[in-house]
C-alpha cells in the first residue's frame, strides 16, 4: 500500500514536471521565434490563423467594400488595411466581442457612425490613419473604455465646431497616446496645426474676422476684408479668385465679389448665408450657373451679374430668389433663343423685379435688341399662344424646376417651333396687298 503511494507521488511530480516544463518552453516560443499554427483560408482572400495564442482574421488589400457576414466572430485581431471600406455604419463590428485590436488604415472611410465601435469593449489599438476622415465625433469612442492607442493621422480634417468633441477628447491628458500626428486640413488658418494642440475655443466661434481664401499654384494667401458696419459686409474685390471662396461667415449680409475670374458657380454656393442681400458678382468670367447656385438665398434683394460671359439661364435657377429686387444683367452675350425663355417666363412672373441690360447679342437678326421684344415677336408668331396666363404662381410658391418646365412645356408658346405640337391648320388667311 506504502509503495502504492509513493509510485502514484512520483508520477504526479513528473507530470507536473513536465507540465511547468512545457509551459517554459512556450514562453521561450512566444519570446523569440513566432509560434504559428495552421492558416485557414477564407472565402474573399482573408485568412484566419492562431499566434501566440490570439486569434487574427486577416483581410488586409482585399478589395473589401463592407465588413461581412459570416466571419468568425471569436477573434482577437481585425486586419482590414487596404481595402475599399468607405463608411462605418453603427453596430459594424458588435458581433467582435473578443476584439483587442481594429486595423482600419488605407481604406477609404469618410464617415464613421456613433455607434460604428459598439460592442468593442475590450478593444486596445484602433488604426484609422491614411483615410479620408473630416469629422468625427467624440462619441464613436464611448464604448471604447480600454482604448490605448489611436491613429488618426493623415486624414483630411475639417477643423470647424464639428470637430469640437474630438479636439476636446484627444486633449484630455490621460488620452496621450490617442489621436498624436492628426492634422487640420481645412480651414485655410488652421491648416497643418496638430488637433493635439489647437485651441479647442477658436473652433466654434460664431464670426471669424477674416476669410482666408485657398489659392491652388500659389503660396499666397489672400484675405478677403469684411466690414461689421452697419451690416456684415465681405469686400473680396479684386483678389484674382477663381471660384466663390468657401468658409464665408454665415452671417454675411453683403458678398462683393467684383472683379474676379470667377467662371462658374457650383450648386449651392450661397446656401449656408441666409441672411444675404447683395451678392455683387459683377465683372467676373462667369459662363456657368448650376441650376442649384442660388439656392437657399431667399432674402437676396440685389444681384449683379453684368459683364460676364452669360448665355442664359438654366431652367430653376431663379427659383428660390422670392425677394428679389434688382438684377443687373448688362455686359452679356445673351443668345436669343429658346434658352432664353426660361429667363423671360421668370421676370414675367416677378414683376418686382427690375432687371437691366437683357439685350441680345446672338444670332445675328436680333442682335441688339432687347430679349423681350424677341421673345414677343416669337410668340407673335404663334397669337393662340398669347391668351395663356403668364401670372399664374406669382409669389413665394415652391414651384419647383420640375413643375416649373411642366408648367412650361403648356405654355407651348414659350417652347421653340420643333417643340411644339404642329396640328392640321383648318383654314390659312392670306392677305392681299
Ligand atoms: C482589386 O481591384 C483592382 C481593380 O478593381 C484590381 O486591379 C486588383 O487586382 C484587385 N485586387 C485584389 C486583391 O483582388
Ligand atoms: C483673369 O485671368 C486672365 C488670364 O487668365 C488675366 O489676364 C487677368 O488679369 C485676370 N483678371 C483678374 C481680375 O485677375
Ligand atoms: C457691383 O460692383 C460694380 C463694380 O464695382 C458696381 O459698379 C455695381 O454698382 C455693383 N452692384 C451693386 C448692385 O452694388
Ligand atoms: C465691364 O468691364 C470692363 C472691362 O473689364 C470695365 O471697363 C467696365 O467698367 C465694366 N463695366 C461695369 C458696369 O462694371
Amino acid at each position: 500500500m506504502q509503495l502504492f503511494t509513493t509510485l502514484l507521488l512520483l508520477v504526479l511530480v513528473f507530470i507536473i514536471a513536465e507540465a511547468r516544463r512545457g509551459k517554459r518552453l512556450g514562453q521561450e516560443n512566444s519570446r523569440g521565434r513566432r509560434k504559428l499554427n495552421s492558416i485557414i483560408h477564407l472565402a474573399n482572400g482573408c485568412k484566419e490563423y492562431i499566434e501566440n495564442g490570439d486569434k487574427f482574421l486577416d483581410c488586409q488589400d482585399c478589395n473589401l467594400t463592407a465588413v461581412q457576414f459570416g466571419w468568425p466572430e471569436d477573434i482577437d485581431h481585425l486586419l482590414l488595411a487596404q481595402n475599399r471600406l468607405k463608411v462605418l455604419k453603427d453596430n459594424t463590428f458588435s458581433h467582435f466581442r473578443h476584439l483587442l485590436s481594429l486595423d482600419l488604415q488605407l481604406n477609404e472611410i469618410s464617415a464613421i457612425e456613433e455607434g460604428a465601435f459598439s460592442g468593442l469593449s475590450k478593444l486596445t489599438t484602433l488604426l484609422l490613419q491614411h483615410n479620408r476622415l473630416q469629422v468625427v465625433s467624440e462619441a464613436m469612442f464611448i464604448p471604447l473604455p480600454r482604448l490605448r492607442y489611436l491613429r488618426l493621422h493623415d486624414n483630411p480634417w475639417t477643423c470647424n465646431c464639428q470637430l469640437d468633441s474630438l479636439v476636446r477628447f484627444l486633449q484630455v491628458p490621460s488620452n496621450r497616446y490617442l489621436g498624436n500626428f492628426a492634422k487640420c486640413a481645412e480651414p485655410t488658418r488652421f491648416w497643418g496645426q496638430q488637433l493635439k494642440t489647437l485651441d479647442p475655443k477658436l473652433l466654434c466661434l460664431p464670426m471669424q474676422p477674416l476669410v482666408q481664401i485657398p489659392r491652388p499654384h500659389s503660396d499666397t494667401t489672400l484675405f478677403c476684408h469684411t466690414h461689421d458696419s452697419p451690416k456684415p459686409l465681405l469686400d473680396c474685390r479684386s483678389k484674382g479668385l477663381k471660384a466663390v471662396p468657401r468658409n464665408i461667415p454665415e452671417n454675411t449680409a453683403k458678398i462683393d465679389l467684383a472683379f474676379n475670374n470667377i467662371t462658374q458657380l457650383r450648386s449651392k454656393e450661397f446656401t449656408t448665408i441666409k441672411d444675404l442681400k447683395l451678392l455683387n458678382l459683377s465683372s467676373n468670367s462667369l459662363e456657368h450657373i448650376d441650376t442649384a447656385a442660388f439656392s437657399g438665398l431667399l432674402h437676396l434683394r440685389e444681384l449683379d451679374l453684368s459683364n460676364n460671359s452669360l448665355h442664359y439661364f438654366n431652367y430653376g435657377v431663379l427659383e428660390d430668389l422670392y425677394y428679389l429686387r434688382t438684377l443687373s444683367l448688362s455686359g452679356n452675350p445673351w443668345i436669343c433663343d429658346y434658352n432664353i425663355h426660361y429667363l423671360i417666363y421668370w421676370l414675367k412672373h416677378h414683376p418686382a423685379v427690375e432687371h437691366t441690360g437683357l439685350v441680345c447679342s446672338e444670332p445675328e437678326e436680333f442682335r441688339g435688341w432687347p430679349v423681350e421684344s424677341y421673345v414677343k415677336t416669337y410668340n407673335a408668331e404663334c397669337p393662340k399662344d398669347k391668351q395663356v396666363d403668364l401670372h399664374r404662381g406669382t409669389g413665394p410658391t415652391a414651384t419647383t424646376s420640375q413643375e416649373l418646365i411642366a408648367e412650361m412645356e403648356e405654355d407651348t408658346g414659350l417652347l421653340p417651333s420643333p417643340l411644339r405640337k404642329k396640328e392640321p391648320k383648318k383654314f390659312e388667311i392670306f392677305r392681299l396687298r
